[in-house]
């Protein structure tokens, strides 16, 4: 019994992302209400606002100031992310802060960066939810790619469709080219069909792999192909007003099968609920929410689907 437990500490936490798109689709709040549900499930859960630029997901928990955040990690104040995780109202929920309005690590270095990572799979936790900030800035695409749960939000405007859509093709680029960094030949191929308007017209993954292979990389796009396929993000779509408006997740699954050969999965949507809207401008926790609501009832669902 005693070994199971120890073994069960030292196991890394699964980490989840939660991004997609730009400003205002709902990533705080779903990440939120994920990372609530998880830890009334009795997961040990760490809410981690990887906003580094507009940290602000404390509001989202009634915390006010946070006395800790990432940025006492990065300047080491803290030693250990440990150090920094703040318990919240709710049992098995802790928070660590976003380093809101510190400039120097709105876009932290690459050694910031791996070291946050690397500290993130050893938090003590079953758990971590990360909210992503907005765009695709290569920090964000990096803890999307690292992350064992990729999840990206959006809502049904078409605005909305076109920034996740975007979102998941910059996911799906920044893979590749990590993947080729020892092939310059092939990286450079794939650097040129980043741009959606490149010269070689290349428009689809598809025929990204053809160039590859006629360019003798040969033997190179299986083993490409194979780690893009894995990336397999789940779409969620949210501030659902109509059931017509569910298809949002269904045209990111077809256009990212045809142009990207990723294969999202469509684990559930959530309706817009005034509730969600009032709570925030009232700063009240979210964790205080009617959890009978249908929207908060779905994320429910969701976390389930996703475990
Ligand atoms: N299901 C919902 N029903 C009603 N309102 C919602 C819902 N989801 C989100 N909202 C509202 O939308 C606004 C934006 O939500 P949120 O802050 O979670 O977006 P975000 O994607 O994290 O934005 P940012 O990129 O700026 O961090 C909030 O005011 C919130 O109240
Ligand atoms: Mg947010």
């Amino acid at each position: 019994m005693r070994g199971k437990q120890e073994a069960k500490r030292k196991s890394a936490p699964k980490l989840w992302a939660v991004g997609g798109g730009k400003g205002g689709v709902g990533k705080s709040v779903i990440s939120t209400l994920m990372a609530f549900w998880l830890s009334r499930m009795d997961k040990r859960t760490v809410l981690v606002d990887t906003d580094l630029g507009g940290a602000n997901l404390h509001t989202l928990l009634g915390i006010k100031n946070p006395t800790r955040t990432l940025n006492d990690f990065v300047t080491r104040k803290y030693a250990s992310l440990e150090d920094i995780c703040v318990n919240t109202e709710v049992e098995n929920l802790r928070l660590i802060s976003g380093a809101g309005g510190i400039l120097s690590l709105a876009n932290p270095q690459f050694v910031q960066k791996v070291k946050i990572v690397q500290s993130l799979f050893r938090l003590d936790a079953d758990y971590v939810v990360l909210d992503l900030g907005g765009g695709s800035s290569f920090n964000v695409l990096d803890f999307f790619l690292v992350s064992h749960q990729k999840i990206a939000v959006l809502t049904p405007q078409p605005i909305s469709i076109q920034n996740a859509y975007a979102f998941v093709r910059n996911a799906v680029y920044r893979r590749l080219s990590q993947l080729s960094r020892r092939e310059p030949s092939v990286q450079a191929l794939v650097k040129t069909a980043m741009d959606p308007k490149n010269a070689l017209k290349v428009r689809t993954i598809k025929e990204l792999f053809q160039l590859v292979q006629d360019s003798d990389g040969t033997g190179v796009v299986e083993g490409l192909q194979e780690e893009i396929e894995k990336i397999r993000p789940a779409v969620i779509a949210n501030m659902i007003r109509t059931p017509k408006d569910k298809n949002a997740s269904r045209i990111i699954q077809l256009v990212a099968e045809k142009y990207l050969m990723v294969h999202p999965s469509d684990p559930g949507s959530v309706v817009y609920d005034e509730q969600i809207d009032k709570s925030v401008s009232d700063m009240v926790p979210l964790t205080k929410l009617d959890q009978s609501s249908e929207a908060v009832a779905s994320v429910y669902e969701i976390v389930m689907k996703l475990m």
